[in-house]
């Protein structure tokens, strides 16, 4: 789906832009995003649930995996809702021109300050756990009723790392479906508390449909159940969830098939209990941006250790700005941009430039030879990487860039090692007289 091309010097482009050209310009390691990779998703998720969901439907960008001004104003600009899990990705839908309907907050430990934010702005708020009910009890009022959706553990396994599965009933999220009875009783009563629907998350990099399928059938359940105590939900949010292409062996099904099957799902349950179409909700992060943004570093030192036939490559980034090897084992492609038709000849240890041994961006990675100052580009960095990003070793998090048809445009600045030191302080009785 990346607008790539190979240009006549050997280079590929992404966006209509040289990556040899951008790195020039914007330095290495560089996030370089791709507009219409992103725009396209959005419009997927939008098409298909209008055509395979007969009622109101809507995808929401699950913006943890990538939160930042530019990427929430485009999401916007294609009619899509955000999902925020914190004051500060709520601060950042908002400055980015996000209307407060369209923003959900979620989190399974949200201050009393978050709430209070959510609330005073007219945000929907998924409700994740009792303290969360009480808090938002006293800070509602009835003239304005808190807007809220009851997250809850559908009891749902599917295949994904451990890391990563949210829905099954040993996870810190959501309420037990046993609580629900009584949770529904007393939000039902409470004037301060308008409860609008049901929420559930599954899990992340799924390959499988029928996870979502079931999880449809589940939340439907709820709903009706949620009649007998005069609660007539409207909003049902299915979670997001959808896995992509991180090698050549992953197979997930497209958008299109995905919301097919859980949007059938939803609306087939709800015509089998005679019950109303509720509002469906997705909520998308890694379908949505992964596969939009590559990483560009750059190729430094090399050691080969001839009696284990190990070679590695090492490039100017790493860990901390892609920690998802280093912690969950993740798998990732990468290419030579600089010479991208020269035949793959030797498989390297692709590493980082971290202080720690498994720093690793890719184990094997297949590629032709590489020397000093050559570009590696490694895919499917849009989702879960800046986000995660760190300082460790104090290095400064890389810059991005939005390409679109020859066109670049920066949206976050490289660090520089003033931002470094932005937030120390030296006490004075360290400072050291010359
Ligand atoms: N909704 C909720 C409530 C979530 O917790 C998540 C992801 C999503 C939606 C979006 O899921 P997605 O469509 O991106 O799969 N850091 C991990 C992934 C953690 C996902 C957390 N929740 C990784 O790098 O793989």
């Amino acid at each position: 789906p990346l607008t790539a091309k190979v240009n006549d010097q050997d280079t590929l482009e992404i966006g209509g832009c040289s990556i040899a050209d951008l790195v020039a310009q914007y330095g290495s390691p560089l996030y370089i995003l791709d507009e219409f990779t992103l725009r396209t998703a959005c419009r997927q998720y939008q098409t298909a649930l209008a055509r395979y969901y007969p009622g109101e439907a809507t995808a929401i960008y699950a913006s943890k995996a990538w939160n930042c001004l530019a990427v929430c104003a485009l999401v916007a600009s294609e009619g899509l809702g955000i999902d925020v899990v914190s004051g500060g990705e709520l601060y950042t839908a908002l400055k980015a021109g996000f209307n407060p309907q369209n923003i959900y907050l979620h989190g399974n430990n949200k201050s009393r300050s978050e709430l209070q934010f959510a609330y005073d702005k007219g945000c929907t708020i998924i409700v994740d756990n009792q303290l969360e009910l009480e808090l938002l009890s006293a800070i509602a009022s009835p003239e304005t009723p808190a807007r809220i959706l009851l997250r809850l553990t559908p009891g749902i396994e599917c295949h994904t790392h451990e890391y990563i599965r949210t829905g099954h009933i040993d996870s810190k999220f959501g309420f037990d479906p046993n609580q629900l009875p009584a949770i529904f009783a007393t939000v039902a009563q409470h004037p301060s508390l308008q409860c609008l629907g049901l929420h559930a998350h599954i899990g992340s990099q799924i390959f499988e449909r029928q996870p979502h399928q079931d999880l449809g059938r589940v939340l439907v359940d709820w709903l009706k159940e949620a009649k007998t105590y005069n609660l007539s939900l409207e909003i049902l949010n299915i979670g997001g969830g959808l896995g992509i292409c991180y090698t050549e062996s992953d197979d997930p099904p497209s958008i299109e098939e995905w919301v097919k099957a859980a949007a059938q799902s939803v609306a087939s349950a709800c015509r089998a209990y005679n019950l109303p179409l509720p509002k469906l909700i997705c909520e998308p992060g890694r379908s949505l941006i992964g596969s939009a943004c590559v990483t560009a570093y750059t190729v430094g030192s090399r050691k080969e250790i001839p009696d284990l036939n190990r070679t590695y490559v090492a490039v100017d980034g790493g860990m901390s700005d892609n920690p998802r090897p280093i912690t969950y084992q993740s798998l990732y492609r990468a290419v030579v941009a600089n010479h991208m038709t020269t035949p793959s000849q030797e498989t390297v240890t692709l590493a980082g430039k971290h202080c720690e041994s498994g720093d690793i961006v890719i184990q094997s990675a297949q590629l032709p030879p590489t020397q000093p100052g050559d570009l590696i580009v490694v895919l499917g960095t849009g989702a879960y990487n800046y986000s995660m990003a760190s300082n460790y070793n104090r290095l400064a998090r890389p810059a991005a860039v939005l390409v679109h048809e020859g066109d670049a445009q920066i949206i976050l600045e490289r660090e520089t090692y003033e931002d470094l030191l932005r937030q120390d302080r030296l006490p004075e009785k360290l400072q050291l007289k010359p």
